[in-house]
């Protein structure tokens, strides 16, 4: 018997894939088809799969070409499948010529002509429609968001504004958008949504326009100034079913959503503390140490170690106290330690834009603590330690390119899915993190 595997995710099942089984099961006569995990495309970067595992699953068992489905979980898992199941041949599109040809040592490896003019990218585009976005501003972030919303397959990023035409028009031809808009309006007026990242006090003001004109939302970190402004913000988007979501891109990697679910299911007992440290030593001319409002080392970083702390701790402290030296020849606070009382524990966020220390986050708990190594902001490695230093454990989860395409991808969902909130960055948590921004000295 010649027996015959092959991989895919096999999202919104096709004809291309339908045809590239028949052929597979053609070539022997017992065919496993390993469906790949959601969490392992989120781990390869292929982040906007719409079926769901166990739906994948069932539309390939429905073609009856399957002998076996497996999921294929994890990199390096076709060597051992291929070993496991005694396979003569490995079969996959042609898309992928090249790749497998380690293969060859245990098993025939053959490519099958891809069909053309299909793929589940495409389908998923016709199937919940592409989200057309409008970028306000033109800075360094900005720049690192068209690159990385090459990773969401169901975003297209069009149009530019900013309030300077001649750097949007540069933008534009940089990144090979449609329009650089003249007015803000005229961009509104073209999109589905809005990614802002012009400097922190114009936030708000953009972002109520685009909500006012019925375009979602997503704007870089803090969302605004002020508690009041923060909220009504909020309450805009809900009265009209729009999605605003805050850009703290660790909220949505996936090594940080591992490290709340560890720490929040009891693996180091209760939480009794957390520290989080995030510094980056930035010398002055620069937006964050100009002294404007909004500038400063609690507004610029900040947020990542509140999060954080909102996360694991939840958004009602009894006590906050913030403290925050600034530089002798500036306005703006070098550093900021905020330390907060909970009901049952304490927490730290240090942040510093003046100063220089280990950008790590501890978590103690009754049993043990959890580690994470600088920068712990883009969330890999997880150390689970405790007294017992020989029972140790450490996850690691990849933290691709710069992020942003996890906030991205969370944002696509959101308004395809038309669901508002997301538990991974809602509301309460966007509203916690500005009422303690707020005391930050540069907001006047
Ligand atoms: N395949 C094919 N012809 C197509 C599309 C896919 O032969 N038009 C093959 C792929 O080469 C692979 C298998 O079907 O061997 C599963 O592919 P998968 O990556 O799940 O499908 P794609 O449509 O390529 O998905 P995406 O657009 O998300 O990359």
């Amino acid at each position: 018997m010649s027996r015959v595997i092959t991989y895919g995710t096999f999202d919104l099942l096709h004809d291309g894939h339908i045809r590239l089984l028949e052929r597979a099961r053609n070539a022997g006569n017992y065919l496993i088809v390993g469906v790949t995990s959601e969490r392992y495309d989120e781990r390869r970067g292929k982040l906007s799969v719409h079926d769901s595992l166990a739906e994948r699953i069932e539309n390939v068992r429905k073609t009856g070409l399957a002998d076996k489905i497996i999921v294929e979980e994890y990199e390096g898992q076709k060597v051992d499948d291929i070993q496991r199941y005694s396979i003569d041949l490995f079969a996959i599109g042609s898309d992928w010529t090249g790749h497998f040809d380690y293969l060859n040592q245990l098993c025939k490896v053959q490519y099958l002509e891809r069909t053309a003019g299909v793929s589940s990218t495409e389908s998923r585009a016709v199937k919940s429609g592409i989200v057309r976005i409008g970028i306000v501003g033109t800075g360094r972030i900005a720049n690192r968001f068209v690159q990385e919303a090459k990773f969401v397959s169901s975003v297209s990023v069009e149009h530019v504004f900013s309030r300077r035409y001649e750097t949007a028009s540069k933008f534009r031809q940089t990144h090979s958008l449609g329009l650089a808009t003249k007015t803000y309006d005229d961009l509104l007026d073209q999109i589905d949504a809005v990614y802002i990242a012009t400097p922190h006090e114009s936030h708000y003001d953009y972002a109520r326009r685009a909500l006012a004109a019925g375009r979602h939302v997503l704007c870089e970190k803090p969302l605004t100034l002020s508690c009041e402004e923060t909220s009504q913000l909020y309450s805009m988007a809900d009265i009209s079913g729009l999605v605003l979501l805050e850009g703290i891109k660790t909220a949505f990697s996936p090594g940080f959503l591992r490290l709340c679910s560890l720490a929040q299911s009891g693996t180091i007992g209760e939480i009794m503390a957390v520290d989080a440290t995030f510094t980056r030593l930035t010398g002055p001319g620069l937006r964050e140490t100009s002294g404007d409002s909004g500038s400063g080392s609690l507004t610029e970083l900040g947020s990542y170690p509140l999060l954080a702390i909102a996360r694991l701790l939840g958004t009602e402290p009894t006590q906050v106290i913030c403290d925050s030296i600034v530089a002798s020849d500036s306005t703006v606070d070098a550093l900021t330690r905020v330390s907060l009382k909970y009901e049952r524990a304490v927490a730290t966020a240090t942040v510093a834009l003046g100063a220089k220390s280990e950008g790590d986050l501890r978590i103690a708990g009754t049993k043990g603590y959890i580690y994470v190594p600088s920068p712990w902001w883009k969330t890999s490695r997880i150390e689970i330690r405790g007294e017992d230093a020989s029972k140790n454990v450490v996850y690691v989860e990849p933290f691709q390119g710069d992020g942003l395409r996890y906030e991205l991808s969370e944002f696509s969902s959101m308004i395809q899915s038309k669901s508002t909130h997301s538990y991974k960055l809602n509301r309460k948590t966007s509203e916690f993190i500005q009422s303690i921004i707020s005391m930050s000295p540069t907001i006047r």
